[in-house]
Protein backbone atom coordinates (compact mmCIF):
# COMPACT_ATOMS: atom_id res chain seq x y z
CA UNK A 1 0.00 0.00 0.00
CA UNK A 2 1.28 3.14 -0.89
CA UNK A 3 0.26 7.02 -0.17
CA UNK A 4 -1.81 8.31 -3.16
CA UNK A 5 -2.05 11.93 -3.93
CA UNK A 6 -5.91 13.76 -2.68
CA UNK A 7 -5.77 14.81 -6.59
CA UNK A 8 -6.19 11.29 -7.69
CA UNK A 9 -9.72 9.55 -7.80
CA UNK A 10 -9.32 6.20 -6.18
CA UNK A 11 -9.67 3.40 -8.98
CA UNK A 12 -6.66 2.92 -11.25
CA UNK A 13 -5.81 0.77 -14.75
CA UNK A 14 -2.91 -1.47 -14.45
CA UNK A 15 -2.31 -3.89 -16.93
CA UNK A 16 -5.12 -5.14 -17.56
CA UNK A 17 -7.58 -4.39 -14.69
CA UNK A 18 -9.19 -1.62 -12.28
CA UNK A 19 -8.29 -1.34 -8.69
CA UNK A 20 -7.81 0.62 -6.03
CA UNK A 21 -5.19 3.42 -6.66
CA UNK A 22 -2.80 2.28 -3.01
CA UNK A 23 -2.72 -1.31 -4.29
CA UNK A 24 -1.33 -0.16 -7.85
CA UNK A 25 2.32 -1.71 -8.00
CA UNK A 26 4.84 -1.87 -10.78
CA UNK A 27 8.22 -3.30 -10.51
CA UNK A 28 11.49 -1.46 -9.50
CA UNK A 29 12.90 -2.86 -12.51
CA UNK A 30 10.39 -1.65 -15.33
CA UNK A 31 12.04 0.62 -17.78
CA UNK A 32 10.09 3.50 -17.71
CA UNK A 33 11.15 3.97 -13.81
CA UNK A 34 14.68 3.09 -14.37
CA UNK A 35 15.68 5.15 -17.58
CA UNK A 36 12.59 6.90 -18.44
CA UNK A 37 12.05 4.56 -21.69
CA UNK A 38 7.90 4.71 -22.39
CA UNK A 39 5.56 7.24 -23.47
CA UNK A 40 2.36 8.91 -22.13
CA UNK A 41 -0.47 11.22 -22.95
CA UNK A 42 -2.57 13.54 -20.63
CA UNK A 43 -6.52 13.80 -21.83
CA UNK A 44 -9.07 16.02 -20.88
CA UNK A 45 -12.07 14.44 -19.63
CA UNK A 46 -15.57 16.49 -19.63
CA UNK A 47 -19.51 14.99 -19.10
CA UNK A 48 -17.92 11.11 -19.19
CA UNK A 49 -16.25 11.75 -22.55
CA UNK A 50 -12.31 12.20 -22.94
CA UNK A 51 -12.10 15.00 -25.59
CA UNK A 52 -9.54 15.07 -28.50
CA UNK A 53 -9.18 11.24 -27.97
CA UNK A 54 -8.48 10.63 -32.03
CA UNK A 55 -5.69 13.53 -31.56
CA UNK A 56 -4.34 11.71 -28.41
CA UNK A 57 -4.22 8.36 -29.74
CA UNK A 58 -2.42 9.27 -32.84
CA UNK A 59 0.46 11.11 -30.79
CA UNK A 60 0.47 7.97 -28.63
CA UNK A 61 0.88 5.69 -31.53
CA UNK A 62 3.74 7.83 -33.36
CA UNK A 63 5.37 7.89 -30.25
CA UNK A 64 5.06 4.28 -29.57
CA UNK A 65 7.18 3.65 -33.17
CA UNK A 66 9.61 6.05 -32.62
CA UNK A 67 10.28 4.27 -29.57
CA UNK A 68 10.13 1.13 -31.22
CA UNK A 69 7.50 -0.17 -28.13
CA UNK A 70 6.29 -3.41 -28.52
CA UNK A 71 2.96 -5.17 -27.59
CA UNK A 72 0.85 -1.63 -27.22
CA UNK A 73 -2.94 -1.98 -26.85
CA UNK A 74 -4.43 -0.71 -29.84
CA UNK A 75 -6.58 2.33 -29.70
CA UNK A 76 -9.91 0.96 -29.40
CA UNK A 77 -8.42 -0.45 -26.22
CA UNK A 78 -7.10 2.41 -24.60
CA UNK A 79 -9.92 4.62 -25.04
CA UNK A 80 -11.59 1.87 -23.71
CA UNK A 81 -9.68 1.90 -20.18
CA UNK A 82 -10.00 5.98 -20.89
CA UNK A 83 -13.63 5.82 -20.32
CA UNK A 84 -13.44 2.94 -18.20
CA UNK A 85 -11.52 5.09 -15.52
CA UNK A 86 -14.75 7.89 -15.75
CA UNK A 87 -17.03 5.07 -15.17
CA UNK A 88 -15.18 3.07 -12.65
CA UNK A 89 -14.85 6.18 -10.58
CA UNK A 90 -18.05 7.47 -10.68
CA UNK A 91 -17.61 10.65 -13.03
CA UNK A 92 -18.91 9.71 -15.81
CA UNK A 93 -22.60 11.05 -15.95
CA UNK A 94 -23.39 12.90 -19.09
CA UNK A 95 -24.41 16.10 -17.34
CA UNK A 96 -22.56 16.72 -14.24
CA UNK A 97 -19.27 14.49 -14.94
CA UNK A 98 -16.60 16.74 -13.96
CA UNK A 99 -13.75 18.29 -15.68
CA UNK A 100 -11.07 15.71 -15.05
CA UNK A 101 -7.10 15.08 -16.34
CA UNK A 102 -6.79 11.23 -17.47
CA UNK A 103 -3.31 10.45 -17.32
CA UNK A 104 -2.19 7.16 -19.61
CA UNK A 105 1.28 5.80 -19.27
CA UNK A 106 2.76 3.34 -21.08
CA UNK A 107 6.63 2.12 -20.61
CA UNK A 108 8.69 -1.01 -22.39
CA UNK A 109 8.40 -2.65 -18.93
CA UNK A 110 10.82 -4.58 -17.15
CA UNK A 111 12.48 -6.32 -20.37
CA UNK A 112 13.28 -5.08 -23.79
CA UNK A 113 11.18 -7.32 -26.07
CA UNK A 114 8.75 -8.39 -23.09
CA UNK A 115 5.12 -7.24 -22.58
CA UNK A 116 4.68 -3.44 -21.59
CA UNK A 117 3.82 -1.66 -18.24
CA UNK A 118 0.38 0.27 -18.76
CA UNK A 119 -1.15 2.45 -16.15
CA UNK A 120 -4.19 5.09 -16.19
CA UNK A 121 -5.93 7.02 -13.85
CA UNK A 122 -7.34 9.91 -13.79
CA UNK A 123 -6.72 13.70 -11.96
CA UNK A 124 -9.13 16.74 -10.35
CA UNK A 125 -8.46 19.57 -11.85
CA UNK A 126 -8.62 22.29 -9.27
CA UNK A 127 -10.21 25.52 -9.47
CA UNK A 128 -7.13 27.66 -9.39
CA UNK A 129 -6.25 25.46 -12.56
CA UNK A 130 -9.10 26.31 -14.38
CA UNK A 131 -9.34 29.75 -13.56
CA UNK A 132 -6.43 30.25 -15.85
CA UNK A 133 -8.87 30.23 -18.40
CA UNK A 134 -10.12 33.50 -17.61
CA UNK A 135 -6.84 35.31 -15.08
CA UNK A 136 -4.70 34.07 -17.51
CA UNK A 137 -1.07 32.78 -16.82
CA UNK A 138 2.21 34.30 -16.13
CA UNK A 139 5.01 32.81 -18.56
CA UNK A 140 9.00 32.70 -17.03
CA UNK A 141 11.44 31.83 -19.40
CA UNK A 142 13.17 28.43 -18.23
CA UNK A 143 17.00 28.44 -18.47
CA UNK A 144 16.95 25.00 -20.32
CA UNK A 145 14.97 23.56 -22.94
CA UNK A 146 13.71 20.53 -24.14
CA UNK A 147 15.02 21.37 -27.49
CA UNK A 148 18.44 21.08 -26.19
CA UNK A 149 18.85 17.65 -26.95
CA UNK A 150 18.32 18.42 -30.65
CA UNK A 151 16.81 15.40 -32.07
CA UNK A 152 13.11 14.24 -32.73
CA UNK A 153 12.46 13.45 -29.12
CA UNK A 154 11.33 16.82 -27.89
CA UNK A 155 8.15 15.64 -30.63
CA UNK A 156 7.07 12.92 -28.40
CA UNK A 157 5.64 12.80 -25.19
CA UNK A 158 8.35 10.49 -23.59
CA UNK A 159 8.20 9.87 -20.12
CA UNK A 160 11.98 11.57 -20.14
CA UNK A 161 10.33 14.95 -19.50
CA UNK A 162 12.74 16.63 -16.71
CA UNK A 163 13.27 19.70 -18.38
CA UNK A 164 9.36 20.38 -17.85
CA UNK A 165 9.54 19.01 -14.53
CA UNK A 166 12.84 20.72 -13.12
CA UNK A 167 10.92 23.67 -14.77
CA UNK A 168 8.24 23.29 -12.12
CA UNK A 169 10.62 22.56 -9.38
CA UNK A 170 12.71 25.68 -10.36
CA UNK A 171 8.89 27.79 -10.62
CA UNK A 172 7.80 26.34 -7.01
CA UNK A 173 11.06 27.44 -5.83
CA UNK A 174 11.71 30.97 -7.01
CA UNK A 175 8.01 32.21 -7.64
CA UNK A 176 4.89 32.35 -5.15
CA UNK A 177 2.53 33.04 -7.91
CA UNK A 178 -0.07 30.05 -8.64
CA UNK A 179 -0.26 31.12 -12.53
CA UNK A 180 3.22 30.58 -13.23
CA UNK A 181 4.17 28.60 -16.30
CA UNK A 182 7.84 27.88 -17.44
CA UNK A 183 8.75 28.47 -20.81
CA UNK A 184 11.59 27.31 -23.42
CA UNK A 185 13.82 29.12 -25.74
CA UNK A 186 16.34 28.15 -28.20
CA UNK A 187 19.87 29.18 -28.57
CA UNK A 188 18.73 32.08 -30.46
CA UNK A 189 16.50 32.91 -28.38
CA UNK A 190 13.08 32.11 -29.42
CA UNK A 191 10.36 31.35 -27.23
CA UNK A 192 9.51 27.48 -28.20
CA UNK A 193 6.61 26.52 -26.31
CA UNK A 194 5.59 26.34 -22.36
CA UNK A 195 6.04 23.69 -20.24
CA UNK A 196 3.03 21.85 -20.69
CA UNK A 197 1.71 23.82 -23.25
CA UNK A 198 1.95 25.22 -26.70
CA UNK A 199 2.71 29.41 -27.27
CA UNK A 200 0.56 31.52 -29.65
CA UNK A 201 0.29 35.17 -30.20
CA UNK A 202 -1.92 37.54 -32.25
CA UNK A 203 -1.03 40.28 -34.17
CA UNK A 204 -3.52 42.20 -36.47
CA UNK A 205 -6.04 39.48 -36.32
CA UNK A 206 -2.89 36.82 -37.35
CA UNK A 207 -2.85 34.08 -35.15
CA UNK A 208 1.13 33.29 -34.74
CA UNK A 209 2.66 29.91 -33.40
CA UNK A 210 6.49 28.21 -33.64
CA UNK A 211 6.39 25.59 -36.08
CA UNK A 212 6.71 22.15 -34.82
CA UNK A 213 10.41 22.01 -36.51
CA UNK A 214 11.71 24.48 -33.80
CA UNK A 215 11.78 21.98 -31.88
CA UNK A 216 8.82 21.34 -29.82
CA UNK A 217 5.76 19.20 -28.78
CA UNK A 218 2.90 18.82 -31.61
CA UNK A 219 0.27 19.78 -29.12
CA UNK A 220 -3.04 18.11 -29.60
CA UNK A 221 -4.93 21.51 -28.68
CA UNK A 222 -2.53 23.24 -30.46
CA UNK A 223 -3.32 21.77 -33.73
CA UNK A 224 -7.19 22.03 -32.89
CA UNK A 225 -6.99 26.11 -32.06
CA UNK A 226 -5.03 26.25 -35.84
CA UNK A 227 -7.90 24.51 -37.39
CA UNK A 228 -10.88 26.81 -35.12
CA UNK A 229 -8.81 29.60 -35.82
CA UNK A 230 -9.30 29.20 -39.56
CA UNK A 231 -12.87 28.51 -39.20
CA UNK A 232 -13.79 31.40 -37.74
CA UNK A 233 -11.61 33.61 -40.58
CA UNK A 234 -8.29 34.21 -38.55
CA UNK A 235 -5.44 34.37 -40.67
CA UNK A 236 -2.72 31.34 -39.51
CA UNK A 237 1.14 31.02 -39.58
CA UNK A 238 3.81 29.03 -37.92
CA UNK A 239 6.73 31.39 -37.59
CA UNK A 240 9.07 32.04 -34.62
CA UNK A 241 8.57 33.74 -31.52
CA UNK A 242 10.83 36.64 -30.20
CA UNK A 243 10.31 38.09 -26.87
CA UNK A 244 10.13 41.70 -29.00
CA UNK A 245 7.25 40.16 -31.13
CA UNK A 246 5.88 38.23 -27.76
CA UNK A 247 5.89 41.88 -26.03
CA UNK A 248 4.05 43.70 -29.17
CA UNK A 249 1.87 41.27 -29.99
CA UNK A 250 -1.93 41.98 -29.36
CA UNK A 251 -2.14 39.21 -27.43
CA UNK A 252 -0.82 35.70 -26.49
CA UNK A 253 -2.36 32.63 -25.50
CA UNK A 254 -0.86 29.05 -24.28
CA UNK A 255 -2.96 25.68 -25.53
CA UNK A 256 -3.37 22.47 -23.27
CA UNK A 257 -5.34 19.81 -23.39
CA UNK A 258 -6.80 20.63 -19.71
CA UNK A 259 -7.00 24.78 -20.62
CA UNK A 260 -7.40 24.39 -24.09
CA UNK A 261 -6.78 28.30 -24.77
CA UNK A 262 -5.48 30.27 -21.91
CA UNK A 263 -4.38 34.04 -22.13
CA UNK A 264 -0.42 34.78 -21.55
CA UNK A 265 -1.01 37.96 -19.47
CA UNK A 266 3.33 38.57 -19.07
CA UNK A 267 6.73 37.39 -19.66
CA UNK A 268 9.31 37.62 -16.57
CA UNK A 269 7.02 40.46 -15.10
CA UNK A 270 6.40 42.31 -18.66
CA UNK A 271 3.20 42.67 -19.43
CA UNK A 272 1.49 40.83 -22.39
CA UNK A 273 -1.25 42.24 -24.27
CA UNK A 274 -2.62 44.83 -21.67
CA UNK A 275 -2.42 41.96 -18.81
CA UNK A 276 -6.21 40.94 -19.79
CA UNK A 277 -7.42 38.12 -21.57
CA UNK A 278 -7.54 39.45 -25.33
CA UNK A 279 -10.56 39.33 -27.74
CA UNK A 280 -9.11 36.40 -30.16
CA UNK A 281 -8.48 34.42 -27.02
CA UNK A 282 -11.82 34.54 -26.03
CA UNK A 283 -13.34 33.77 -28.94
CA UNK A 284 -11.41 30.89 -29.72
CA UNK A 285 -12.37 30.00 -26.45
CA UNK A 286 -15.99 30.00 -27.16
CA UNK A 287 -15.20 28.00 -30.37
CA UNK A 288 -13.04 24.97 -28.54
CA UNK A 289 -15.97 24.96 -25.97
CA UNK A 290 -19.00 24.47 -29.14
CA UNK A 291 -16.65 21.60 -30.39
CA UNK A 292 -16.47 20.12 -27.12
CA UNK A 293 -20.12 19.87 -26.71
CA UNK A 294 -20.58 18.71 -30.00
CA UNK A 295 -17.68 15.85 -29.57
CA UNK A 296 -19.87 15.11 -26.12
CA UNK A 297 -23.30 14.71 -28.30
CA UNK A 298 -21.31 12.98 -30.47
CA UNK A 299 -20.14 9.97 -28.35
CA UNK A 300 -23.59 9.79 -26.79
CA UNK A 301 -25.27 9.76 -30.26
CA UNK A 302 -22.92 6.32 -30.59
C1 LIG B 1 6.04 20.39 -23.61
C2 LIG B 1 4.59 20.45 -23.95
N1 LIG B 1 4.19 21.23 -24.97
C3 LIG B 1 2.87 21.32 -25.31
C4 LIG B 1 1.89 20.65 -24.60
C5 LIG B 1 0.43 20.79 -24.98
O1 LIG B 1 -0.03 19.62 -25.59
P1 LIG B 1 -1.60 19.23 -25.57
O2 LIG B 1 -2.34 20.36 -26.20
O3 LIG B 1 -1.67 17.98 -26.38
O4 LIG B 1 -1.97 19.03 -24.14
C6 LIG B 1 2.26 19.82 -23.53
C7 LIG B 1 1.24 19.09 -22.77
O5 LIG B 1 1.48 18.57 -21.73
C8 LIG B 1 3.64 19.72 -23.21
O6 LIG B 1 4.03 18.94 -22.20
Amino acid sequence: MHTVPAVIYPTVYLDGAFMPAERATISPFDRGFLVADGIFETVYATRGVPIQLQRHLDRLARAAVYLRLRGVPDAETLAGVLRGLLVENGIADPESGPEVALRLTISRGVEIGGPPTVVAFARRLTAGHLSKRTVGVDGFVLPYSRAASGHDLTHHKTLAYLASSLGQVVLAETTSDPRAEGFFVDDDGHLLEGASSNLFLVEGGRVVTPPISAGILPGTSRAEVLVLAAAIGLETAEEPITRARLAAADEAFITSSTLRVAPLVSLDGVTVGGGVRGPVAERLQVAFQAEIDDEVARWYAG
